[in-house]
């Protein structure tokens, strides 16, 4: 998909502005607080997904004009031509050619992978930020996804209450091991996917790395059974820490080259490229699976690459076909390959 034509007011500094886009890769330069995020964010709504910082919907709102309603639109063309409306007040409202749509619905409609400043940070950070890349893939790939995810995370916390109450446990495990169950089986065929669209990633990294799902339980393979016997194998260690140790809330995606983790034997520039790749094969995992082209928000994805690495990012972002909206506080070198808008203090203006 692509986006042909947005429309906001109101949205964070942004100037009420009608732009149209045209396809391939687009560049948002401009200085520190000039509102480059803000823009990605903009379409990050438009999207299906929520704040990008997980911040009240109300900060949405321009602070300098309270009042004001604030309203985005978008035109979609490609796999198919599509009009998306979003009304933010105290929460976001979206809308589809007129009529009301939820997130979840609209997400794999229009699909869009985001990838943040921390995001470079993938290899080397926490489980949680890669378990992020995953449960984003799946969420567009597996439209209950988030609500499955949702629906575990509350029964968990409820788990979790009762162990430190000493209540009894039998009902939340009930609770649990199916959608544990699912989960895994959803994270399993996304890091399938991950996994086989790396090779796609020609130069940016060397051949041969790998990503594989380690659950947070003892791995039989039976994913249901895998889930009833870790909680037994594990009962000592749940009842002495007072948090349950096992389920998705304990997976981690390895990320190797041959025998060795990437973590171990790469450096952090080469880490940064395995991390966009990691990215880029999320979207040909949604290309190959949804039949519809995603749209790149990448938010100063080329900061740490150094000049081969950015020449390898851009040849391969050209290859892919899909619109590309990226982030730079200062002049891309090499130079970029597409359109280029100047941002200042909220105004976007093609150079
Ligand atoms: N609700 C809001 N209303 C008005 N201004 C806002 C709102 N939320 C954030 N801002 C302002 O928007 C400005 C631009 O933010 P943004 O993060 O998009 O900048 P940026 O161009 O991405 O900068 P950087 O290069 O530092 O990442 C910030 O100065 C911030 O204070
Ligand atoms: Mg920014």
């Amino acid at each position: 998909m692509k986006i042909t034509l947005t429309q906001w007011e109101g949205f964070r500094n942004l100037k009420p502005r009608r732009l149209e886009w045209a396809e391939g890769l687009h560049l948002l330069l401009g200085p520190n607080g000039s509102g480059k995020t803000n823009i990605l964010e903009a379409f990050h709504v438009l999207t299906g997904w929520g704040s990008l910082k997980g911040e009240r919907v109300l900060d949405l709102k321009s602070w300098s004009d309270p009042g004001r309603g604030t309203f985005l639109a978008a035109w979609f063309t490609g796999e198919e031509e599509l009009e998306v409306k979003a009304g933010i007040g105290s929460r976001v409202i979206t809308k589809k050619g007129g009529s009301s749509i939820q997130s979840s619905q609209l997400r794999p409609l229009v699909p869009s992978l985001i990838f943040l400043p921390n995001d470079l940070s993938l290899v080397e950070g926490s489980p949680a930020t890669r378990r992020r890349l995953l449960d984003r893939l799946c969420a567009l790939l597996f439209p209950v996804y988030a609500l499955r995810l949702h629906e575990y995370g509350r029964a968990l916390r409820q788990r979790n209450a009762a162990l430190r109450q000493g209540k009894n446990l039998a009902a939340t495990a009930k609770v649990l091991a199916p959608l544990a169950a699912w989960i895994w089986a959803c994270r399993l065929a996304a890091a399938d996917l991950i996994r086989n669209g790396l090779s796609e990633a020609g130069g940016l990294m060397p051949p041969g790395i790998t990503v594989e799902l380690k659950r947070g339980s003892r791995g039989f393979e039976d994913l249901l059974l895998d889930f009833w016997e870790s909680l037994k194998a594990f009962q000592n260690q749940e009842r002495a820490t007072g948090v349950c140790p096992v389920g998705p809330q304990r997976d981690d995606l390895v990320i190797r080259y041959g025998e060795r983790e990437v973590v171990r034997c790469f450096s952090r520039g080469y880490r940064r490229r395995v991390a966009v790749s990691l990215l880029l094969s999320s979207g040909w995992a949604v290309e190959r699976k949804m039949r519809r082209k995603p749209v790149l928000l990448l938010d100063e994805v080329m900061a740490e690459l150094d000049h081969e690495g950015r020449e390898k990012l851009i040849s391969v972002l050209l290859k892919t076909g899909w619109q590309v909206f990226a982030t730079t506080a200062e002049a891309c070198t090499p130079e970029w390959p597409g359109r280029t808008w100047s941002v200042n203090a909220g105004r976007i203006e093609e150079r």
